[in-house]
């Protein structure tokens, strides 16, 4: 991958257009349970919503794997492990919400529950910093 001039950024690319998409439809619900556009169905939106996230995540996961198989002395990098540990509680979050407040999502009325608006905003702030991390590994 290193040797062509087009191949690594071709990945990359395909590593950005992924991460577009996951973090833009997760920030779009995020900022719903936040309270904004509460003329939204909460079940809807997420209907719409999170198979393009599964989706993302079938580009972000291969492709970021390329990238680093290209430099594992990234492994000694601490903006990348960082970049990980951050990923792993994105996911810890999304999991936690989903087994947690969202199971009474049927019974919401429009303003979410403060637990869920809580997830939405480490949400937010989980994937601020897993995205402000990867653009970082450019200079550390
Ligand atoms: C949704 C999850 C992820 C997000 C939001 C994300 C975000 C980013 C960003 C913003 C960049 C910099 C792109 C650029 O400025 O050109 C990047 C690059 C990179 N990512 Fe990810 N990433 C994610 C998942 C992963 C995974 C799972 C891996 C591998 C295990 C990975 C490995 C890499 C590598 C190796 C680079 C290239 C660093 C460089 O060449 O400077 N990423 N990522």
């Amino acid at each position: 991958m290193r040797d062509g001039a087009w191949l690594y950024p071709l990945v990359e690319i395909v590593h950005i257009v992924g991460f577009t998409v996951l973090v833009g439809a997760v920030a779009m619900f995020d900022l719903r349970l936040l309270g904004f556009g509460r003329a939204l169905p909460v079940l809807a939106l997420a209907r719409h919503l999170l198979p393009w996230s599964w989706a993302a995540l079938l580009l972000i996961v291969p492709s970021g794997v390329l990238l680093f198989s290209t430099q594992p002395e990234l492994l000694d990098n601490r903006v990348f492990l960082l970049k990980l540990v951050l990923l792993g509680a994105a996911g810890g979050n999304a999991l936690a919400f989903h087994f947690g407040p969202w199971r009474a999502a049927a019974s919401w009325p429009a303003k979410a529950p403060l637990r869920a608006r809580l997830h939405a905003a480490l949400s937010l702030l989980l994937w601020i910093a897993v995205i402000a991390c990867g653009r970082l590994l450019a200079y550390v």
